[in-house]
């Protein structure tokens, strides 16, 4: 059965927890269809996970339409989430509908993400109107990476919390379907939880959440180096890539690969043949 912002809302309504998680091609998007995941965000963390950027700042439309594309050919049911990158809707509320309008139009998504609370607001309810359905995301924001001065939790004091409250709820109000909460503490993650109607998606944020997301080169233990406190890793597919890889480099070099059963026969008259006519 198809996902939609429809039965994701009555999943936070029946206490039936939403999972989502990050994909950027057709074969994993098309894998994780097939496990029965609700959602698949193509995040702009594909930046840094698939392109190696340091963050994601330097991501752009054409990079997540490719990849949009790519996911939407390989999902059937699950709920297509793509994030608007930086600089594609902060400019103006026209330019955050055209490029929200492009995700939808020629990257077949579902719905769009884009980072911020009040001051996003214009956007968020100016996409709604065009029937796209917008999901928020608020907390460590990585789009704000150098406004924060790094990827710092956020909403530990009284302020930042009361403000992200008071944010969760402006953007409920100006139309999201949903909303990521990005390494926030759980407590306060649940109080927005149990103030909003709509869904929210936990990363790094409570067990209260209605759903969670994480990006899968982490969960699935593909990523190397610093591992945040909020990942927990449900596989080490590295690790098995890597024996795969060593296999074949070592069966290559010694010849026991490809053996017979990967190659193609041919009848033997018609390679003596070859062979005689080769000979005269
Ligand atoms: O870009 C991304 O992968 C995200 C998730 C971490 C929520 O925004």
């Amino acid at each position: 059965m198809k996902n939609t912002v429809s039965t994701l809302l009555k999943q936070k309504q029946t206490g039936d927890k939403i999972t989502m998680l990050t994909a950027y091609d057709y074969t994993t998007a098309k894998i994780m269809d097939e496990c029965g995941v609700n959602s698949i965000l193509i995040g702009d963390s594909l930046g840094m996970v698939m392109l190696g950027y340091e963050n994601t700042l330097p991501v752009t439309m054409e990079d997540m339409i490719h990849h949009t594309k790519a996911v939407a050919r390989g999902a059937e049911n699950a709920f297509i989430v793509a994030d608007m990158p930086f600089m594609s809707y902060q400019v103006s509320v026209q330019e955050a509908v055209i490029n929200a309008g492009r995700l939808i139009k020629e990257g077949n998504a579902n719905a769009v993400k884009l980072e911020g609370g009040a001051e996003v607001c214009e956007q968020i309810s100016a996409i709604v109107k065009a029937s796209i359905p917008v999901v928020a995301h608020l907390g460590l924001t990585p789009q704000s990476v150098n406004a924060f001065g790094g990827f710092k939790v956020q909403g530990k004091s009284i302020e930042t919390a009361r403000k992200l409250v008071a944010d969760a709820i402006k953007i409920q109000d100006a139309g999201a379907c949903m909303v990521v909460l990005e390494g926030i503490p759980a407590k306060l993650a649940d109080i927005i939880t149990s103030k909003l109607t709509i869904p929210t998606i936990g990363i790094g944020a409570s067990v209260g959440c209605d759903g969670q997301v994480l990006v899968y080169q982490d969960m699935l233990g593909l990523t190397s180096g610093h591992i945040a406190k909020f990942v927990k890793q449900f596989a080490n597919a590295g690790e098995v890539m890597r024996q795969g890889i060593t296999d074949y480099i070592n069966e290559t070099k010694a010849g026991t690969f490809p053996a017979q059963e990967h190659t193609y026969a041919i009848d033997d008259a018609v390679i003596e043949q070859l062979i005689r006519e080769e000979n005269e």
